[in-house]
């Protein structure tokens, strides 16, 4: 009896323990077998939608290929969210929070060059310019990488302790001038409320990063991009008395060279980097003609708010400024395009473990930061979010040789996508089992 019943209670046990042990291996070790199994479909999803690339606001057949797999899937899925955006419910077998899991969707007008089988042959006019159509920053990869993670979650929905919410962006790159779309637009429609999201995960991949590797940084990861536009006004004269005139031209210049010192002597670059760069110059008609104005266009790029702000007052200051000593006028605006790509530092802290365990600690580290802008930052601007660089690179090559994002060589290492799978499902169930 007694031994019966020892056995009997070793058998209860054991039964319970997997239960027991669930949190978090188990469960890790079924998000790396789920991922693995998806390895072909993911690659087979990647190289259709490379193939058929769509620019922002367009990602029509994106958008269905996405919808129609998430549908498959059993989810509540939402279309035309900020245009073509695709969002999708999985409500998971226990209660809990709610996670978001953002992909972007769309390409860019560029004319592939890298030679592969599924290399896009898709053209289009841009700007009156005949011009192709390519996935050059990996978004294809982004899309394919989301679906994955849709389906190893799918697969795990009773042990998901909360609700994950799948974001398919359109129009990360910008939208055309007038046109609302991208992250922006998905917020202003909604898409963080019914349900409310409590945190929000993104992958970028990275073709200067060795696959295998994840990187990311607490804070400041990318940069808020705002433009500028300083209209310098003066008094038109023959070029031949320019003491009968106020000379925009030598105004602008100065001030153009004033710009410089709000990065240079006015921010303090040892907290994080600034970028103030002129783009744009454009005044007058002909040689001998002083103009009544100036233009000036720029760019400032900024990885916190407090210097951000400080950055703005300085120009104001330095283009006013300078215009008034010169008996000129400035008139500047500045209108914010992204906010900064800011990871919430605790959240980021809380979550660094789960990229260890998707990656193995080796395979993680912090990056510097990157003056490039993101629109993933509008989600983060509402709620603590988190963007993880996954590595794109083939292991061995120079960083410094292969081509850059935007670029018609661009090329990815499809090996590397089942790690951004595992990365977008381990974040997603860490996150729903910490509260
Ligand atoms: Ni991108």
């Amino acid at each position: 009896m007694l031994h019966r019943s020892a056995l009997a209670l070793a058998a209860a046990l054991l039964t319970a323990a997997p239960a027991f042990a669930q949190k978090p291996t188990d469960l890790s070790a079924r998000i790396a077998q789920l991922a693995d199994q998806q390895q072909a479909q993911v690659i087979a999803w990647r190289r259709d939608i490379h193939e058929h690339p769509e620019l922002g606001n367009q990602e029509t057949r994106t958008a269905a290929l996405v919808a129609a797999h998430l549908r498959k899937l059993g989810l509540e899925v939402q279309t035309g969210v900020g245009r073509t955006g695709v969002v999708a419910l999985l409500k998971g077998g226990k209660p809990g929070p709610v996670v978001a899991l953002r992909a972007d969707m769309d390409a860019l007008p560029v004319t592939e060059a890298a030679g592969l089988p599924f290399a896009s042959k898709v053209r289009t006019q841009y700007n009156g310019q005949a011009v192709g159509v390519m996935h050059a920053c990996g978004h294809d990869t982004h899309v394919a990488m989301l679906l994955g993670a849709a389906e190893v979650l799918s697969q795990m929905k009773k042990d998901l302790p909360g609700t994950v919410k799948f974001i398919f962006q359109p129009a990360e790159e910008g939208s055309l001038p007038g046109q609302e779309g991208g992250a922006r637009l998905m917020v202003k429609e909604g898409v963080l409320e019914n349900p409310k999201v409590d945190a929000v995960f993104g992958v970028h991949i990275q073709a200067q990063t060795e696959v295998g590797q994840l990187s990311y940084r607490p804070g400041g990861e990318m940069a808020s991009s705002d433009v500028f536009t300083i209209k310098v006004k003066g008094k038109s004269a023959h070029g031949a008395y320019p003491w009968l005139a106020v000379d925009p031209v030598v105004t602008a210049a100065q001030i153009i060279l004033g710009l410089q010192t709000v990065v240079s002597r006015q921010a303090q670059l040892t907290e994080d980097a600034v970028v103030l760069t002129v783009g744009m110059v454009h005044g007058g008609v002909r040689n001998n003609i002083i103009p009544e104005e100036v233009e000036l266009t720029g760019t400032i790029r900024c990885l916190n708010k407090d210097m951000q702000q400080k950055v703005w007052a300085g120009v104001r200051r330095t283009a006013q400024g300078i215009a008034e000593s010169a008996g000129a006028t400035a008139e500047v605006d500045i209108t914010n395009y992204a906010p900064i790509t800011f990871n919430d530092p605790r959240l980021t802290q809380q979550m660094v473990p789960s990229l260890e365990r998707a990656a193995g600690p080796a395979n993680v580290r912090v990056q510097k930061a990157v003056t490039g802008a993101e629109d993933f930052a509008f989600y983060q601007e509402k709620v603590p979010g988190m963007f993880v660089f996954v590595g794109g690179m083939p292991k061995g090559k120079d960083s410094a040789t292969t081509a850059p994002h935007h670029t018609a060589g661009f090329f990815i290492d499809e090996s590397g996508l089942t790690l951004g799978v595992r990365t977008l499902a381990t974040l997603a169930l860490d996150y729903l089992s910490s509260k």
